[in-house]
C-alpha cells in the first residue's frame, strides 16, 4: 500500500507535546515579557548545561549567531576564514558580511565534513580562523582541527546548526559546541530542536567573547539607554525561548530515536553496490540531523520515490564554491572535487523521531524496487 512520508514531520512532533507548548506560549503572552523575558534566561541556562559550556546567548537565528561570533572575534576586512564548501550558505555568507574572505576547503569523502589534511594547505598570513561545520549531525574531526588551530594561532568557531547534542571523543567525550572558542546553533524549525520561527544560540567558555556577544546581540546595550558599542537587534524572542525550553527536555530522547532510525535504515538497506550509507565512526556520536545516502542516479531515484509518496531532500546540490554568489572568489569546476562529486550523489531520506519502523521498511522497499 502506498504511504505518504515527508522528509520531516513537525506536526507529528507538535501533536505529542501540544499541551506543554501551548501552555508555554500562553504564559509568555500572559506575562507580556516578549523581549528578553525570563524564559530567555531560563533557556540559556538549560542550554549551557546541555552543551557543557559556561555562557549561552539566545539570538534571532543561526545565521545571526554566526555573524555575531565573527564580530566578537573581530573578523574584519581582508581577513581569511577557512570553512568547508559543503555546507549551507549561511556559514560563508557571514564571512563576506564582515568584508573578509571565505576560503573553501574540500571535505572528507566519508564523513562529509571539512578535511583537516586540506586545511593546512590553505593557511596564509591572513588566515584568522576556521569554521568547522558538524554536517548532518556528524561531528567534524575536532581533534585534528584544534591542533591545526593551535599551531597557527587561529580561532575555531563551531557551526553546530545541525548537531545539537552530537559528541566527539577528545581527551574525554565532549558535546559539540563546547570545544571551539565560540559556537553557534540554529533552531530553524526542522532542526533536531527547532523553534516556531527563526532562532539561534551562541555558546562560549571565554568570558571576553561572552561579554561582547551579550552586548552585540542587544544594540550594544548595558542598561536600557546606555549603549557601550554599536550592536545589532539580534535577540531571541521570549516566545521562541519558551517553546525551546519545552523541547530541550525531549532533545536527548529525540536524538536517541534518530540514531535508532539511522540504525534501522542501515540494517534494512545493508551493504549494496548501488548505495553508500552514512559512515558511523568510533570517535564520534552523530545525532543524525539527516540520513544521507549516496547513489549514482540520484535524481531519478528521487523522482521515483516521489511517485511512491516519499519526500527526500538534497543537501546540498551545489557546493558553495560553485554557487553564483561566491563566483567572485574565483573557484572553478574541479577546484574541490570530493564535494563536487558527492553533491551529485547525495540524497537525504526522511528522518524524524516520530518516523515508524514500517515507514522505514516501506522506504527501503521502494529504494530496492528502483534498483531491481
Ligand atoms: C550548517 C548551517 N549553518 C547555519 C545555518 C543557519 O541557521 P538559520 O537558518 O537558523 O539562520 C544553517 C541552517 O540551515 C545550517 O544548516
Amino acid at each position: 500500500m502506498k504511504m505518504k512520508i515527508s522528509l520531516v514531520d513537525l506536526k507529528a512532533q507538535y501533536k505529542n507535546i501540544k499541551k506543554e507548548i501551548d501552555y508555554a506560549i500562553q504564559s509568555v503572552i500572559d506575562k507580556t515579557d516578549f523581549i528578553m523575558g525570563e524564559e530567555v534566561v531560563n533557556f540559556e541556562n538549560s542550554f549551557t548545561q546541555f552543551i557543557g559550556s559556561k555562557y549561552a546567548f539566545g539570538v534571532s537565528s543561526g545565521t545571526d549567531a554566526l555573524h555575531l561570533a565573527l564580530c566578537a572575534l573581530n573578523v574584519t576586512h581582508d581577513d581569511e576564514v577557512i570553512l568547508p564548501s559543503f555546507t549551507f550558505t549561511a556559514t560563508a555568507e557571514v564571512v563576506v558580511w564582515r568584508g573578509a574572505k571565505p576560503v573553501f576547503v574540500d571535505i572528507d569523502e566519508k564523513t562529509y565534513n571539512i578535511d583537516p589534511v586540506k586545511i593546512e594547505k590553505v593557511v596564509t598570513k591572513k588566515t584568522k580562523g576556521i569554521i568547522p561545520v558538524h554536517l548532518f549531525g556528524q561531528p567534524a574531526d575536532m581533534n585534528a582541527i584544534s591542533k591545526i588551530a593551535m599551531k597557527h594561532k587561529l580561532w575555531v568557531l563551531e557551526d553546530c546548526a545541525q548537531a545539537h547534542g552530537a559528541q566527539i571523543k577528545m581527551n574525554q567525550w565532549k558535546t559539540v559546541g563546547s570545544i571551539g572558542d565560540i559556537s553557534c546553533f540554529s533552531f530553524y524549525p526542522g532542526k533536531n530542536i527547532g523553534a516556531y520561527g527563526d532562532a539561534g544560540m551562541l555558546v562560549t567558555n571565554d568570558s571576553q567573547l561572552a561579554q561582547k556577544v551579550g552586548l552585540l546581540r542587544n544594540h550594544g546595550r548595558k542598561e536600557k539607554y546606555t549603549h557601550l558599542i554599536v550592536g545589532y537587534g539580534n535577540r531571541l524572542d521570549t516566545i521562541q525561548a519558551a517553546i525551546l525550553s519545552v523541547k530541550l527536555k525531549y532533545l536527548k530522547d529525540w536524538n536517541i530515536k534518530r540514531v535508532k532510525i539511522a540504525g534501522l535504515y542501515d540494517y534494512y538497506l545493508g551493504k549494496n553496490k548501488n548505495w553508500i550509507l552514512p559512515l558511523v565512526v568510533t570517535w564520534a556520536k552523530s545525532v543524525f540531523h539527516l540520513y544521507p545516502i549516496r547513489v549514482k542516479n540520484r535524481d531519478k531515484l528521487r523522482e521515483f520515490l516521489k511517485t511512491k509518496g516519499i519526500e527526500t531532500g538534497v543537501h546540498y546540490p551545489i557546493p558553495l564554491h560553485l554557487q553564483p554568489a561566491y563566483r567572485f572568489l574565483g573557484y572553478k569546476n574541479g577546484s574541490l572535487p570530493v564535494c563536487e562529486n558527492i553533491a551529485k550523489e547525495i540524497l537525504s531520506l526522511p528522518i524524524y523521531p516520530e518516523l515508524q519502523e514500517n515507514q522505514i521498511e516501506y522506504i527501503v522497499k521502494c529504494i530496492k524496487d528502483f534498483f531491481s
